[in-house]
């Protein structure tokens, strides 16, 4: 373990703090710039200012070519690796750049521009990254939609980004079931007002979609003929503030916020967290295992550790069940990776099925340096066991999608800090995080508040959200003039190590995945049956939290609730998709309401969690928390 002596993260995160142009401009030069910056930041520009202002540039660049000029063309820039479909496969760099500059000219003789939005719904397949880095070739806006989402989601995301094509696949692949995706996507497009002019399908061996006419084009085909016909695109070059993507995360209503990165911002501060804060050189292998679909996916599965010439690793698989619980040990081994970042519910997963870690035995992992957690809480027993069964430090740290990067860690390239379980570390650098309380102000060490990030954000961080500046400012910036809330609740040791215990909104986190209870309640309520309903996240031992919904029937509905209950059910995964994880709707004469008619869901929670509650000064009738508790008593939830 580090000691706080030794490491240089208290000097460099001062100096962020006290010369932020200087300490990100200097970081800047690791990219390859077509005009550098000669302006590192406008407060003036957008709604908090912008980075890098009148620097220019082109990403994909950045992550390929510059490396195949560098002399990195036969190292490998990706492996996939694919436990559910029996593959394997390697990527140099150079065969990365051969696929991503001739899917870059099929887009663009599809008349794709910059500027222009294209939406990927896509399972962990090569292609997904090839397609991600065509885009930000030409300068289009990428959109990753998680294969989990269903149709509705889809389309809402459809609607919100007008993107001229959407790249798809003709299924993704859960163990034990195939998940068509072309059905979804059909029912997307026809429940979205915005239309794709085109759609590019990817084939798979599992499943042959059937193609629409005048819409649907075989990607293979597509590619194969650019191919031939020697086609490739040059990189564009953007400006630094220029939208590199577009990804969508749960917002406190069933309508997502479509956060935007940047280029030149979030070039600079990957670059610099990979060596910073996750202590890699180039050159070494990274593995992420999470999902393109995910922020966590974007930024280093794809973005960071290829800007960083390392080799990254495509895992189309679960840490359990393809086929067992030696998954991740298996891959670390076979490829060699230095370093693994995943959510502590994969952990969790595996300690479930082999508590000894026995399948550890087979594998070698000599290589292996660090693990890093993030995505939801994680809690102290599993990062004791990883500790004690691998060895290696286990790094936690706290993410949001709005950020693009770990706004606190452990900086491993800076020299490593003590560990204390149950906190992610010490902000990284840019990020100047308070704790206060409804009045803005700051509150006392050891005390809970509400985590906030004075404005500027850093590098990377979201500047707005899509088209939307408005909800921006009144999402992010108006409850704590001059701050960023994250609405995360938490607090600060004396050593200023941070603690981030929980959502000050209605999101909550399942398997590592952010969800809103309030889009789920609007599923609810379209319910025939249902008068009026409340959802909220109760504990669950693997995924963290899970969703569960109470709904009250309107009065004559005389259908057995057991019934209505699992239409609720299956309206969820219809409306919101499987990765929703809604599986108990428990009907209840009544909620618990304070006396001005808001539902006690707080309470409802400590109830279901078996924690200490005490009954609301504000409750309009206490016996209904007694109901509360036995309807949940009767599905087995609850002390
Ligand atoms: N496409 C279609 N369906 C998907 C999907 C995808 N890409 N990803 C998940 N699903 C489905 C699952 O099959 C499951 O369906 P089911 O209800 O029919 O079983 C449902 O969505 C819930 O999925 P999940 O929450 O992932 O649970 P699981 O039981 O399949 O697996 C874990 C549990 C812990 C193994 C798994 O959640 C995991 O590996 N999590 C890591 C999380 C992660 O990487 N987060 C990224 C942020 S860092
Ligand atoms: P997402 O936008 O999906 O990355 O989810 C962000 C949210 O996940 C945060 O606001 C936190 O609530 C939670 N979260 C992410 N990482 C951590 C962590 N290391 N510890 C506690 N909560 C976390």
């Amino acid at each position: 373990m580090g000691k706080a002596g030794q490491s240089r993260y208290a000097q460099v995160y001062a100096r962020a703090m006290n010369d932020p142009e200087g300490f990100w401009g200097e970081a800047a030069r690791a990219i390859d710039w077509i005009k550098p910056p000669t302006k590192i930041f406008d407060k003036n520009a957008g709604v908090y200012g912008r980075w890098f202002v009148d620097g220019t540039c082109n990403t994909c660049w950045n992550t390929l070519d510059r490396h195949v000029d560098a002399g990195r063309g036969q190292q490998a820039a990706l492996i996939y690796d694919s436990p559910v479909t029996g593959t394997k496969k390697s990527f140099s760099y150079a065969e990365l750049l051969d696929e991503v500059r001739t899917l870059a000219a099929v887009l663009r003789d599809f008349g794709v521009a910059k500027g222009d939005r294209v939406i990927l719904y896509m399972p962990m397949v090569p292609e997904a990254v090839f397609a991600m880095l065509a885009c930000a070739r030409i300068g289009a806006i990428h959109s990753v939609v998680f294969g989990g989402f269903a149709a509705k989601e889809l389309a809402t995301r459809i609607d919100d980004a007008s993107p001229k094509l959407i790249l798809s696949a003709a299924c993704g692949i859960e163990p034990g079931r195939v998940v068509k995706y072309k059905p979804l996507l059909d029912e997307a497009i026809r429940l979205a007002s915005a239309k794709p002019e085109a759609c590019l399908i990817l084939q798979r061996p599992q499943v042959t979609a059937v193609l629409t006419h005048g819409r649907d084009y075989d990607w293979g085909s597509l590619r194969d003929a650019a191919r031939a016909a020697g086609k490739t695109a040059d990189c564009v070059e953007v400006a630094a503030t220029d939208p590199l993507y577009i990804l969508y995360t749960s917002g406190t209503t069933g309508r997502p916020k479509g956060v935007v990165r940047d280029n030149g911002g979030h070039m600079v501060a990957l670059k610099w967290s990979m060596h910073g804060l996750y202590g890699i050189e180039p050159g070494e292998i990274f593995w992420c295992a999470s999902d393109v679909g995910w922020v966590v996916g974007h930024s280093y599965i794809v973005y960071a550790p290829l800007l960083h010439g390392c080799t990254t690793i495509l895992y189309e698989g679960k840490p359990v069940g393809t086929p067992d619980a030696g998954a991740f040990w298996r891959v670390i081994a076979e490829h060699g990776a230095v370093a693994m970042f995943t959510a502590p519910t994969a952990f969790r997963a595996i300690k479930k099925e082999d508590p000894q870690g026995k399948f550890l035995a087979q594998y070698d992992l000599s290589k292996f340096r660090t693990l890093f957690l993030a995505g939801e809480r994680a809690d102290p027993d599993t990062l004791k066991w990883a500790e004690a069964l691998l060895h290696v430090p286990v790094i936690d740290h706290w993410w949001q999608t709005e950020t693009g990067w770990c706004i606190a860690g452990n900086p491993m390239g800076l020299g490593m800090l003590p560990v204390k379980h149950g906190s992610p570390t010490v902000p990284m650098p840019g990020y100047d995080v308070r704790i206060v309380d409804e009045s803005n102000r700051e509150v006392p060490v050891n005390q809970m508040g509400s985590i906030v990030i004075k404005l500027p954000l850093p590098p990377a961080c979201l500047p707005t959200l899509w088209q939307q500046d408005d909800r921006f400012r009144e999402s992010y910036t108006t409850e704590f003039p001059g701050y960023y809330k994250t609405a995360d609740a938490g607090f600060k040791d004396s050593d200023g190590y941070l603690y981030i215990m929980g959502r000050t909104d209605d999101i909550i986190n399942v398997a590592g995945h952010r969800l809103s209870t309030g889009g789920m309640e609007e599923v609810l309520s379209s319910h025939p049956d249902v008068a009026e309903c409340a959802v909220i996240g109760i504990k669950d031992e693997l995924k963290g939290e899970v969703p569960c919904g109470f709904v009250v029937l309107k009065s004559g509905v005389t259908r057995p609730p057991t019934d209505i209950e699992k239409e609720i059910v299956a309206l969820v995964r219809e409306h919101i998709g499987p990765v929703a994880a809604f599986k108990l709707a428990i009907t209840v004469n009544r909620l618990p309401k304070t006396r001005s008619g808001k539902i006690l869901r707080g309470t409802m929670k400590k109830i279901a969690d078996g924690d200490t509650w005490a009954m609301p000064a504000t409750i309009d009738d206490p016996g209904v928390l007694d109901e509360i508790g036995v309807a949940l008593k009767g599905k087995g939830v609850g002390a």
